[in-house]
Parts: C-alpha cells; sequence; structure tokens
C-alpha cells in the first residue's frame, strides 16, 4: 500500500483545531479525524455505567464492553458511534469535556485508541488533531503543526460557541475549566499534550479563522513540495 499522507494538529483545549482541521480536510480531500470525540465518547459511556473517570478499576472492568465506531456523512462531519447509537451530539457538554480529559490519562483506554487511530492513518490520507497525535500517535507524520492561543483568547472563544448553540455561558467559569484541563493533559504520565521539535508552533491568539487556514496551507504547502 501506497504511504499516505498525515498532517497532525496538536493543540490545548479551544485552540480551534477541530474548526481548522475539518476546513483543511475539507479542501485537501483528506479524512478528518477528531480524535478528542473518540476519548469524549470513552468518557460518556463509562458515565453511562455510572463509573467515575478516576476509577482505574472500574475503567479496566467496563472498557471491554465499550465498541467505538467512526462514520462520516455525506457533508464529510464525523459521528461517533458507541456501541452501535450514534452519541455525536451527547458528547459535546462541558461535563463530558472534562471527564474525557480525566479519562485520557488511563493506560488502557489509550492503548485501545491508538491502534484505531493508527489504523485509520494507514488507510487514508488525514488531517488528525488532538494532543499526542505529533508526539505519540503518528511520530512520522508528514506536517506537524502545534495550535494554541492565551487560555483566556479560547475561553471567549468557547463561550462564543457556547452561546452560538443557545447555551449559557460563565467567562470565569469556562476560563477555570480550560485551565484545569490545560494543566490535567499536560501532566498526565502517558503521552501529554507537548510540542515536538519538529512542529510548526502558531499561535492564533489574534488571528482569524481565515488567516490560520491560509498560514496553515502555506506551512503544508511548503512541506509537501520539499
Ligand atoms: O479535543 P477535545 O477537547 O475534544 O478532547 C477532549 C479530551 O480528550 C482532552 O481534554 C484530552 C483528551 N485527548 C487526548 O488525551 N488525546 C487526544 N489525542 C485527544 C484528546
Amino acid at each position: 500500500m501506497e504511504k499516505k499522507i498525515s498532517i497532525a494538529i496538536d493543540g490545548p483545549a479551544g485552540a480551534g483545531k477541530s474548526t481548522i482541521a475539518r476546513r483543511l480536510a475539507q479542501e485537501m480531500g483528506y479524512r478528518y479525524v477528531d480524535t478528542g470525540a473518540i476519548y469524549r465518547t470513552v468518557a460518556y459511556f463509562m458515565d453511562l455505567w455510572g463509573v467515575s473517570p478516576k476509577d482505574v478499576d472500574g475503567v479496566n472492568r467496563y472498557i471491554d464492553e465499550l465498541t467505538i465506531g467512526i462514520e462520516y456523512d455525506e457533508d464529510g462531519v464525523q459521528h461517533m458511534i458507541m456501541n452501535g447509537m450514534d452519541v455525536t451530539g451527547d458528547i459535546r457538554t462541558q461535563e463530558i469535556s472534562q471527564k474525557a480529559s480525566l479519562i485520557s490519562a488511563h493506560a488502557v483506554v489509550r492503548e485501545m485508541l491508538l491502534d484505531m487511530q493508527r489504523d485509520i492513518a494507514r488507510q487514508y490520507d488525514v488531517v488528525m488533531d488532538g494532543r499526542d497525535i505529533g508526539s505519540v500517535v503518528l511520530p512520522k507524520a508528514t506536517v506537524k503543526i502545534f495550535l494554541t492561543a492565551s487560555a483566556e483568547v479560547r475561553a471567549r472563544r468557547r463561550c462564543n460557541e457556547l452561546a452560538a448553540k443557545g447555551q449559557k455561558a460563565n467567562f470565569d467559569q469556562v476560563l477555570k475549566e480550560i485551565q484545569q484541563r490545560d494543566y490535567q493533559d499536560t501532566h498526565r504520565e502517558i503521552a501529554p499534550l507537548k510540542m515536538t521539535r519538529d512542529s510548526v508552533k502558531l499561535d492564533t491568539s489574534e488571528m482569524s479563522i481565515e488567516e490560520v487556514i491560509a498560514a496553515m496551507k502555506t506551512i503544508i504547502g511548503e512541506k509537501l513540495g520539499a
């Protein structure tokens, strides 16, 4: 099989990874893989079974009961299928965000998802976003980009997103949750969020989505042309 192209996009919560990765994948005709959604699905499943995300024994006991499927609709939107059920809408709450961050620290969870993510990248050209794509999942990715922005800007963007969905958001609360997730995601023992030496860093605090996409296309174009 010919070697596939992979664009790895890592960065903290709310840096704009999914919006940008989805757009890029669409424009390039690649498959978009939102790996955070897979961790969210695990968190949602454990939550349904009443397993605390910090309960190592509980997570180990229930994980074998979980089958995760990923499907794409005609618009290229990624759907998460949990034991045959579409949970795409259910995993997008603040509560599941926090639980996903905690659940992602478990070795058994990361191992299960690692194979799944690598399998997709073996089969398709991908734009994959997450926390450990460039460092662990696809260390030989064709292009690695680290997207970041100040915690305040990320919290503001999250509040706007929630408002657009008609959900109330308190800025201070959202900021606190983002800072807590940043801490958890960068301090866990296995595959913590970090920028690899071969990543290109893009601070999007002062950039619009269009500017970020243009900058990323330049970075990708230079790598692919090289
Ligand atoms: O990208 P997101 O906010 O949907 O991710 C939810 C949580 O999942 C995040 O706080 C940490 C975890 N995660 C991870 O550990 N590794 C990834 N590649 C993607 C997400």
